[in-house]
């Protein structure tokens, strides 16, 4: 087991706070550190209620090196979990410096901080976004990468490049690169979840606000693809499964592994009107849609090859496309409005 803490940054957010109960849960010791530019200090008091647990949290921006030195200062860490950054792709391709200071520069400055310290571990929350437009499906971990078409793509790509240059030339460092497919669903207490800032781009946050009442139709983004029924396809995996996924993987860095790549997905893809009739199942409320043309950038299908994660780390999704709905429907409706007490 770990000697020292897991630091995890952007642990306040949708994908962090998950991992940071998981964490907890398998006896590990968590620092949570968040400039809560997209998060709130709510979602870290649900944490705790859930886990019954105190964890230590930070409000320190990457841009801020003193700030880090004072955290890794003050705690002994043994390995990062890094989650912070920006992640609307519109955004980025309006703002794309913000993206790279924010995301690049902030990384570069975690990692010096970190060399300064002696930590050499880290797990980083990548994207299958790495793989641009899909050459083969399902998509394995070979499959060509960088074909980004936007910022906020790029800069999981350029960190991924940083991290695996880093591995080359300093063999201290132990790395593992998780390629997220689509995360979806919440915590099963309903306490936590995803809670995006105005109106949704996934589909899901967008769909559940739907059903709550907060959007009027789901906007299907193009019928005309070359899937079963017309409509995309993605890999949707439930975000507590991919939380089990950090943990799993922090199991395999503590052996010593270099750097090393896994995707994070089912295998399993589901087009959006399929999502849209298993979330009016799972919370017995209609979704009306209305179909509109394709949205820039989009790609037809996207699934993952996920036999690697299950051969190196002994880890597999568990929970099904029910699940996923049934969960997300929970945490909707006990928090029309996410973590704040009002819209
Ligand atoms: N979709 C709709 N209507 C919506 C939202 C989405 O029809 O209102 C469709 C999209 O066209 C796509 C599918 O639902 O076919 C999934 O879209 P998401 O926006 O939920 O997810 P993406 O696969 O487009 O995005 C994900 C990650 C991004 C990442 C991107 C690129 O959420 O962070 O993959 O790989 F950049």
């Amino acid at each position: 087991m770990a000697s020292g803490s897991i630091l995890v940054t952007g642990g306040a957010g949708y994908v962090g706070t998950h991992t940071v109960v998981e964490l907890l849960d398998a006896g590990y010791d968590v620092i949570v550190m968040d400039n809560l530019h997209n998060a709130s200090m709510e979602s870290i008091k649900r944490v705790e209620e859930i886990t019954g647990k105190t964890v230590a949290t930070y409000s320190v921006d990457l841009l801020d090196k003193d700030g880090l030195r004072d955290l890794f200062k003050k705690h002994k860490i043994y390995c990062v979990m890094h989650f912070a950054g920006l992640k609307a792709v519109g955004e980025s391709c309006q703002k794309p410096l913000m993206y790279y200071k924010n995301n690049i520069g902030g990384t570069v400055n975690l990692l010096e901080v970190m060399k300064e310290f002696g930590v050499y571990n880290m797990i980083f929350s990548s994207s299958a976004t790495v793989y641009g437009s899909p050459k083969y499906l399902p998509i394995d971990e070979k499959h060509p990468v960088g074909g980004c078409t936007n910022p906020y793509g790029k800069t999981k790509y350029f960190i991924e490049e940083i991290l695996t240059d880093l591995c080359t030339a300093e063999k201290e460092w132990n790395v593992v690169l998780l390629r997220y497919f689509n995360p979806v669903g919440a915590h099963i207490s309903g306490k936590i979840g995803e809670d995006p800032q105005g109106i949704p781009n996934n589909l899901m946050p967008y769909i559940s606000q739907v059903a709550v009442g907060r959007l009027k139709e789901l906007t299907v983004h193009g019928n005309d693809y070359d899937t079963p029924d017309g409509t995309g396809v993605r890999d949707y995996i439930h975000v507590v499964d991919l939380a089990q996924g950090h943990v799993a993987a922090l199991k395999r860095l503590e052996k010593g592994c270099g750097c090393k790549v896994y995707n994070l997905g089912t295998g399993k893809g589901y087009s959006v009107i399929e999502m849209a009739k298993a979330f009016e199942k799972g919370s017995g409320k209609p979704i009306p849609y209305k179909i509109a043309g394709r949205r820039t950038g989009d790609i037809a299908s996207c699934y993952a090859d996920a036999k690697l994660a299950q051969e190196e780390l002994g880890w597999t999704a568990k929970l099904d496309l029910a699940r996923m709905c049934e969960d997300l429907w929970r945490w909707q409706s006990n928090n029309p409005t996410g973590f704040r007490k009002d819209s």
